[in-house]
């Protein structure tokens, strides 16, 4: 019980100080909108097409950065930067179970939580001056129908996109927690995939490590033996056992959600020693290097640019492009091997907002003309946690291209042929910039 009574206390030490920031937050952009508050819609679940069921429900990112509640429709928060911030707290008269679990938790004592039997009576709790209030969620009907007057504003969004970027410590010990429980299916991962499991096995044994199954999950887990890596988005699960003597390699893409907050964390692994092992090895110091280099004040797309150098090194010193390191990015080849982002941005979302941006009004800078999937082109700054993922693919539909391309007679198809079984690699952590050096979230957690 002990370690979890600190958990506990530690979360609530820091979540005084989380709200402190949402709050001033949010007094900062009503002030310079001219509005009297935020209503804060945790959403509603979509009925299915001709059905009697509904889809997973997922929670308003921005109803899930003021606390831990994830899976309650029908919920709101009324918040205007100086009082006690309203939750109203859906409870249906037959589901007891949300009652009984909330004087345990650390955040209830900061909000002034009034209970909602049916989702109409929000009403009776919005403020009279109800047209100057912002609505922020996915359900535009319902703002209209209660009378909040000013849905999802633009200018309110792209602020608390932008400033989302900047962890508080209550944040940060969150993605901590995300990464030692997603460590810990990773671990399960490697083992299951060792012992000779199918992909659907192997997602069986991360789940059961983890203790989340597939509607928590912060994003489909990505689980690839052999040439199903080279799918970057592969989302099958393959139930057949692959044969010892067919088993080569395997990557796993896989998360958690903790309170909220997403892991994000790749591994490649070989089934035995050889040259794809040793590509791995060199994959993972250039992957360790490229984080060494984050400093406050770079661009991220600099950083994704100078792990195209890197690569293109890597090309070269295996044997498998023979050309110079300028050459082979500026003719594309290094994409044709690496052809995503380096990483993200990382929180709320997997794929978390604002990496784009590069002021609060949400001024946009797009990804380099030649990188068109980088998902992040804002300066680093301290309090900002990204991936860093490269990797080092075998793609059918890119590859052909090369070889029948002007540069395919510089590079070594006997040997792309020998690691084409492979699928590829990709190496991912997640990182937190603080003012002295770089924390790897994912290193740290034992993986
Ligand atoms: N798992 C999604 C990503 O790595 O961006
Ligand atoms: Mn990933
Ligand atoms: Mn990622």
């Amino acid at each position: 019980i002990r370690p979890e009574q600190d958990a506990m206390s530690t979360y609530s030490q820091l979540f005084a100080q989380h709200l402190d920031t949402l709050q001033r937050r949010t007094r900062d952009i009503l002030q310079q909108q001219g509005l009297s508050g935020l209503a804060i819609h945790s959403g509603q679940t979509h009925r299915i097409f001709l059905d009697d069921q509904d889809y997973p429900f997922k929670v308003n990112p921005q109803f899930k950065a003021w606390l831990p509640v994830l899976d309650n429709p029908h919920c709101w928060l009324l918040v205007d930067g100086v009082s006690k911030p309203v939750l109203l707290f859906y409870r249906p008269v037959d589901f007891w179970h949300k009652v009984a679990d909330l004087p345990n938790a650390f955040w209830v004592d900061f909000f002034d939580i009034r209970f909602l039997t049916r989702p109409e009576q929000v009403a009776d709790h919005l403020p009279a001056d109800k047209q100057e209030w912002a609505y922020l969620g996915g359900h535009l009907e319902v703002a209209q129908l209660v009378g909040l007057g000013q849905p999802n504003p633009e200018a309110v969004l792209n602020y608390l996109h932008y400033h989302r970027a900047y962890k508080t410590p209550y944040e940060l010990e969150c993605l901590r927690d995300a990464n030692r429980l997603g460590v810990r299916g990773h671990i399960a991962a490697k083992d299951s995939f060792m012992a000779g499991a199918s992909e659907f096995e192997i997602n069986l044994a991360y789940m059961k490590a983890v203790g989340q199954g597939a509607n928590e999950a912060p994003y489909g887990n990505i689980v690839a033996i052999n040439r199903n890596a080279a799918i970057l988005h592969y989302t099958h699960l393959s139930t057949q056992r692959v044969p010892d003597a067919e088993r080569h390699s395997f990557l796993i893409d896989a998360g958690v959600d903790y309170h909220g907050y997403a892991s994000d964390i790749t591994r490649t692994w070989a089934w035995r020693r050889g040259e794809f092992a040793d590509l791995i090895a060199a994959l993972d110091v250039q992957q360790q290097e490229i984080i060494a280099e984050i400093k406050p004040g770079r661009r991220y797309s600099e950083l994704h640019l100078q792990m195209h150098h890197r690569l293109a090194r890597l090309l070269q010193a295996t044997e498998l492009v023979d050309m110079s390191v300028d050459e082979m990015i500026h003719t594309g080849v290094t994409n044709v091997f690496f052809p995503h982002g380096l990483g993200h941005f990382l929180g709320l979302q997997v794929h978390d907002a604002g990496g784009f941006m590069q002021a609060e009004r949400g001024t946009h800078l797009a990804a380099p003309e030649q990188f068109p999937y980088l998902r992040c082109t804002r300066v680093m700054e301290v309090g900002q946690v990204f991936t860093i993922e490269p990797g080092l693919y075998f793609i059918d539909s890119l590859l052909e291209p090369l070889r029948r391309g002007e540069q395919g007679k510089r590079v070594n198809w006997n040997k792309v042929e020998a690691l084409r079984p492979f699928g590829g690699i990709r190496i991912e952590d997640n990182v937190v910039l603080h003012g002295d050096g770089v924390e790897n979230l994912t290193r740290q957690a034992g993986l």
